[in-house]
C-alpha cells in the first residue's frame, strides 16, 4: 500500500487496531478495491454494517439527498425522517415498539441498561449476560460483556452484571435474586463464534423473565435488520422481547444505532434520564429508510435465507476432505464455521486470493456477507474457500 498513508498511521493514529497493510479505496456491492487497484470479493463487509454491500444504490441517493437538505438537527426539534424510520421499524416488530436512537451498537445497549435500571426502581439494577457474549467496549457494554479478556486492565467494572453460560437455563435461573431486573442476551452469538441458541433457550428465558417480573433484553446489533432472513432474529422464535438494539447494518453503512422497546417499558426513557446528541439524524435516519426499502423491495429477506442454505450446503460438503472442520452453524447472512484449529491462515490466504472473511474466537471462520450477493459472486467466493481450506496445512 501507499508508503506516505502507511507512515502517516503510525505517526498520527493511535495503534489499537490490528490493521492489514492494506488501504481501500472504493467499494461496490460486494467488491471493494485496494489502491494498487486490487479487487476483492468482500464475504465480510463493514464488520457486519454492509449488509447492502458498499454504497448501496438507493442508500447513497437517500443520502446525497438529505445531505443538500438538512444534515443534522438536535432532539429539541421534529423530524419527518426520524419519525417515518421510527415507524418502519416499529410496524416490523410484534409488539408495537418505539424506537430510541444513537450512533453505535454499544450506545445501544448502554440505553437498553439505563432503561431496565429505570424500569426496574430502586434496588433492582442487576442484568445477566452470557459467557462469550460481546455486547459494546463502553463501560456499561463492556461489563455486560462476558469476555474476561475484553475487561483486563480496564477495571473497575460497572457493578451489577452477572454473566451464566449461553445456552444454559438453569444457569440463568440460579443467578436471578430479587435485584435481578432483566436478562440481555445475543439471540445468536456473534463475535462469541456464531453460536446458535440450543432448542427451548430463547423461549426459556422469556418464560423466566415473565415469571419473575423482569425484562428481557435482545441485543440484536449483529442479528437485526433483517440478516437472518427475518428482520429480527428472534422472529424466528416467535418470542416478544421487552426491548431489542440495533446498529451495525441498520443504516446500510452510515454510523447508526438504536433501540426498539414496549411502550410501556419505554415510557421509562423520560426526558432528562438518556440522550445522544447525533442519535437520529436526519442523514443517518435517511439512509436506514433506504436500506429498509431496498430490503423490502428486492425480497432480500428471502434472498438472506437461500445464501445462507447455499453456504450450508457448500461447507458441509466439504468436511469429508477438511476435516478440520467440525461445525457448520448458518441462519441467513450469519455464517460461521468450527475449524479445530487456528483460523488466521485461513483469512490471511483468502486475503491473498482476494476474498475477504473474518475468524472469531481463535477457530471460527465468520462470513457476514452481504444479503444482495448475487450467484456468480457466491460461487466465486466458495470456489476461493474450497481451495484454501482443501490446502489448508494443520
Ligand atoms: C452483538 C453486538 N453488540 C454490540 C456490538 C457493539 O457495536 P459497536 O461496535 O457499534 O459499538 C457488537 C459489535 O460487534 C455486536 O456484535
Amino acid at each position: 500500500m501507499n508508503q506516505s498513508t502507511l507512515d502517516r498511521y503510525k505517526q498520527f493514529v493511535i495503534a489499537n487496531y490490528t490493521r492489514y497493510p492494506v488501504c481501500l479505496v472504493r467499494g461496490e456491492g460486494s467488491r471493494v478495491w485496494d489502491d494498487e487497484g486490487k479487487r476483492y470479493l468482500d464475504l465480510f463487509p463493514g464488520w457486519g454494517c454492509g449488509l447492502l454491500g458498499h454504497c448501496p444504490p438507493r442508500v447513497v441517493e437517500a443520502v446525497r439527498r438529505q445531505v443538500g437538505t438538512l444534515i443534522h438537527v438536535p432532539n429539541t426539534w421534529h423530524t419527518e425522517v426520524q419519525a417515518e424510520l421510527a415507524e418502519a421499524l416499529s410496524v416490523r416488530t410484534t409488539f408495537a415498539g418505539q424506537a430510541f436512537f444513537c450512533n453505535s451498537g454499544t450506545e445501544a445497549n448502554e440505553a437498553a441498561i439505563k432503561l431496565a435500571r429505570l424500569w426496574g426502581g430502586p434496588g433492582r439494577y442487576k442484568i445477566i449476560t452470557t459467557l462469550n457474549s460481546f455486547h459494546g467496549r463502553t463501560m456499561g457494554a463492556l461489563s455486560a460483556t462476558g469476555q474476561p479478556k475484553y475487561h483486563a486492565g480496564v477495571g473497575p467494572l460497572v457493578p451489577g452484571f452477572v454473566h451464566v453460560p449461553y445456552g444454559d437455563l438453569e444457569a440463568t435461573a440460579r443467578a436471578i435474586d430479587a435485584e435481578t431486573v432483566a436478562i440481555m442476551v445475543e439471540p445468536i452469538q456473534g463475535e462469541g463464534g456464531v453460536n446458535m441458541p440450543p432448542a427451548g433457550y430463547l423461549e426459556g428465558l422469556r418464560s423466566l423473565t415473565e415469571k419473575h417480573r423482569m425484562l428481557l433484553i435482545l441485543d440484536e446489533v449483529q442479528t437485526g435488520m433483517g440478516r437472518t432472513g427475518r428482520w429480527y432474529a428472534h422472529q424466528h422464535w416467535n418470542l416478544t422481547p421487552d426491548i431489542v438494539t440495533l446498529a451495525k447494518a441498520l443504516a446500510g453503512g452510515v454510523a447508526m444505532g438504536g433501540l426498539v422497546a414496549r411502550p410501556e417499558v419505554a415510557a421509562h426513557l423520560r426526558p432528562g434520564t438518556h440522550a445522544a446528541t447525533f442519535g437520529g439524524n436526519p442523514l443517518s435516519a435517511a439512509a436506514a429508510l433506504a436500506t429498509i426499502e431496498t430490503i423490502e423491495e428486492d425480497g432480500l429477506l428471502a434472498r438472506a435465507v437461500g445464501i445462507g442454505e447455499r453456504f450450508r450446503r457448500f461447507f458441509d460438503g466439504l468436511r469429508s476432505r477438511c476435516p478440520w472442520i467440525t461445525d457448520v452453524r448458518a441462519l441467513g447472512c450469519m455464517i460461521g464455521v468450527e475449524l479445530g484449529v487456528d483460523g488466521t491462515a485461513v483469512v490471511k490466504a483468502c486475503m491473498e486470493r482476494g476474498l475477504l472473511i473474518n475468524c472469531t474466537h481463535g477457530t471460527v471462520l465468520r462470513l457476514l456477507p452481504a444479503m444482495n450477493l448475487s450467484d456468480a459472486e457466491l460461487e466465486e467466493g466458495c470456489g476461493i474457500l474450497e481451495d484454501v481450506l482443501v490446502h489448508l496445512e494443520v
